[in-house]
């Protein structure tokens, strides 16, 4: 874990949603897989500032989209405004990278009423290793624009609708059998709560949802990122707690105390 200044070098506009920032970074943080993240804190676009300045006072979190030329590329809504030039400290990196299994030929991404930006890291990679992936929106993500992902990724929008409605989209029986394995964001305000609901459609899809195959990928708030405040350990069945900010984000739903 290193606590590093970046700077921002390049602040694009990828959809009237989302901006890209592209990061210089140190070079440790150039080792990011999928799955980690950086927690961060950006100081005003003026050369003279001093601590107090850092804004915010709690780190946000940062997942990386995409790296490119050595720079890290970070999404963003495009509600806050960068400029290049601007210092950011970053402590990093943060979580796990996301395991895949050898044998998958086939992975599902699904944003269940959130953006799917702590997902896209994994798009590079997976085409990279010839993995097809495709993207499922739902609920509120069904806005989100994807002319910026790759042509190959497969993108499928559900629904609109009442809760129960919105998990349901095209060909969802043929999309979650041909995937071998399925990573899946919710948004932050209840996760427990959503990611049951993603468990049961599985579960009433599936005879049965096999270990390793369905995970969530959680975005609880961090507040130290370092194991030490236990603000994000999480249920599990059978076993202790797990923390987010060392041991995830990404767990089988399977093995977690989801109730
Ligand atoms: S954020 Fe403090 S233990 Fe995970």
């Amino acid at each position: 874990m290193k606590d590093t200044q970046a700077i921002i070098e390049r602040v694009r506009r990828v959809n009237p949603d989302v901006q890209h920032l592209e990061l210089a970074v140190d070079e440790a943080l150039t080792r990011i897989k999928p799955g980690q993240s950086l927690l961060v804190r950006v100081a005003p676009f003026s050369a003279h500032f001093t601590e107090e300045h850092w804004d915010p006072y709690l780190r946000e979190q940062w997942y990386p989209v995409n790296m490119v030329n050595n720079k890290l590329v970070i999404e963003r809504p495009t509600g806050t405004r960068y400029e290049p030039g601007q210092i950011v400290n970053a402590m990093g990196l943060i979580g796990q990278p996301i395991r895949f299994r050898k044998t998958a030929r086939t992975v599902l991404l699904l944003a269940y009423n959130t953006p799917p930006t702590a997902l896209l890291m994994t798009i590079p990679w997976l085409l990279g290793n010839k993995i097809a992936v495709t993207l499922v929106l739902l609920g509120n993500a069904v806005d989100y624009g994807t002319q910026h992902l790759p042509p190959e990724v497969e993108v499928i929008r559900g629904s609109a609708g009442t809760e129960e409605q919105t998990l349901i989209w095209p060909n969802q029986v043929l999309t979650a059998g041909w995937a071998d394995q399925v990573l899946v964001v919710v948004s932050k305000d209840d996760e427990r709560l959503r990611f049951k609901r993603v468990m049961d459609l599985f579960e009433n899809m599936r005879r049965e949802v096999p270990k390793n195959y369905l995970f969530g990928v959680f975005q609880p708030t961090l507040a130290c990122g370092i194991g030490a405040c236990w603000c994000c350990a999480l249920k599990m069945q059978g076993m202790e707690d797990k923390l987010v900010c060392t041991e995830g984000p990404a767990f089988d739903l399977t093995m977690m105390d989801l109730k």
